[in-house]
């Protein structure tokens, strides 16, 4: 089984290629387990920045807005494909061109190399949370119309729309995810105007003061990177029948306020590390992320088998293990 993972050094697509090799198995193109023999893992950078060491695994560096380079990846014709690379929400509001030869020129030539391979290979597309804005209910329902309220947000619906299209064309077996925000994120901040939601935790706890540039009481609908991976993997496996024709499904989370977040933190790792966080809402960030709805129904996700974190503390606790850190 030969996979090609698109974004292969970014904060997930790292996580993506280490569960795909832990696993060592796949569902095929038929459907069928079938182990991972081979994956191609490529980014921008010229070096394979922290990839798994892994006979099976082989980098190639180049750009996806170049369609002979994305052509190239494809010659293994993978049966599978995870299309992670993105600029991410706020990189791409802030550079408008760059954001549309990103997340929509790069994402036609994946598609249109997939579909050159002639063997209908799975195709994960990451979505976002951000294809919701406008006027929206308070819970929000699978059949509820995208109108995204931000460019990065219109990319990625445009990229659902044509992971459907090529999907009833028979080109592609596709599945397209909204991930919500992903928390806690490692590193330093990064150009997402989700960024906020793992500072708020991150930053506290490694000792250093932190600016909230959100309100205490704004929302986000977060999942765990742990729960991120285990849900795409499962989505990619989970049969024709349970995507439907629509092949866009928004993954579960929890809803949970900045506030809901600093007092999880207090629990899991003490008053003293609480205290570090500071409020100074940013009206840039906000307009962006209080346009993402927080409440939705997941009657779709639950049928493909996705789930959320068990509680914030989890996450906490998650991350704190993760980079061995002591519980207070
Ligand atoms: N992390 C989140 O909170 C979140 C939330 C919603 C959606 N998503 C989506 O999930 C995916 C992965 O997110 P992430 O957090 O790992 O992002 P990331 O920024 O850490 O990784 C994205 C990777 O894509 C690469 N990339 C960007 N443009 C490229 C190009 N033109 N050619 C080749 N590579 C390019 C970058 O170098 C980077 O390594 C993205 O599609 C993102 O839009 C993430």
């Amino acid at each position: 089984m030969h996979i090609l993972v698109t974004g292969a050094c970014g904060f997930l697509g790292r996580r993506l290629i280490e569960a795909l090799l832990a696993r060592g198995q796949l569902a095929g193109t038929s459907g069928e387990a079938t182990p991972v023999s081979q994956i191609v893992a490529t980014d921008i950078f010229p070096e394979p920045a922290g990839l798994p060491a892994d006979e099976r695994v082989f980098y190639q560096a180049g750009d996806i807005c170049d369609p002979e380079f994305v052509a190239r990846l494809f010659a293994a014709k993978p049966g599978s494909v995870f299309h992670l690379a993105a600029l991410v929400s706020g990189g791409a509001e802030q550079d408008f061109d760059a954001g549309m030869k990103a997340n929509l020129t790069g994402t036609i030539h994946l598609l249109e190399a997939a579909r050159q391979t002639g063997v209908s290979p799975r195709f994960v597309f990451t979505s976002s949370i951000a294809t919701y804005g406008g006027d929206l209910p308070e819970v929000v329902s699978d059949e509820h119309q995208v109108t995204p309220e931000s460019s990065y947000g219109v990319q990625k619906a445009i990229g659902e729309l044509l992971v459907n299209d090529y999907t009833r064309k028979g080109f592609i077996n596709g599945r397209s995810f909204r991930l919500p925000i992903i928390a806690i994120r490692p590193g330093g901040a990064n150009s997402a105007a989700s960024s906020w939601a793992s500072a708020i935790i991150r930053e506290p706890l490694s000792g250093v003061e932190y600016t909230s540039p959100v309100a205490a009481d704004d929302r986000g609908f977060l999942l765990s990177p742990l729960k991120v991976i285990e849900g795409l993997i499962v989505g990619h496996d989970a049969p024709d029948e349970a995507w439907g024709r629509n092949r866009s499904v928004m993954m579960a989370g929890l809803s949970c306020t900045a506030k809901d977040l600093v007092d999880a933190l207090q629990r899991v790792a003490g008053a003293r590390v609480a205290e570090r966080v500071r409020w100074q809402p940013d009206p840039f960030v906000r307009k962006i992320i209080t346009t993402w709805p927080t409440q939705f129904t997941l009657d779709k996700a639950s049928r493909i088998g996705l789930e959320a974190d068990a509680s914030i503390d989890n996450i906490v606790t998650q991350y704190m293990a993760e980079h061995s850190m002591e519980m207070s």
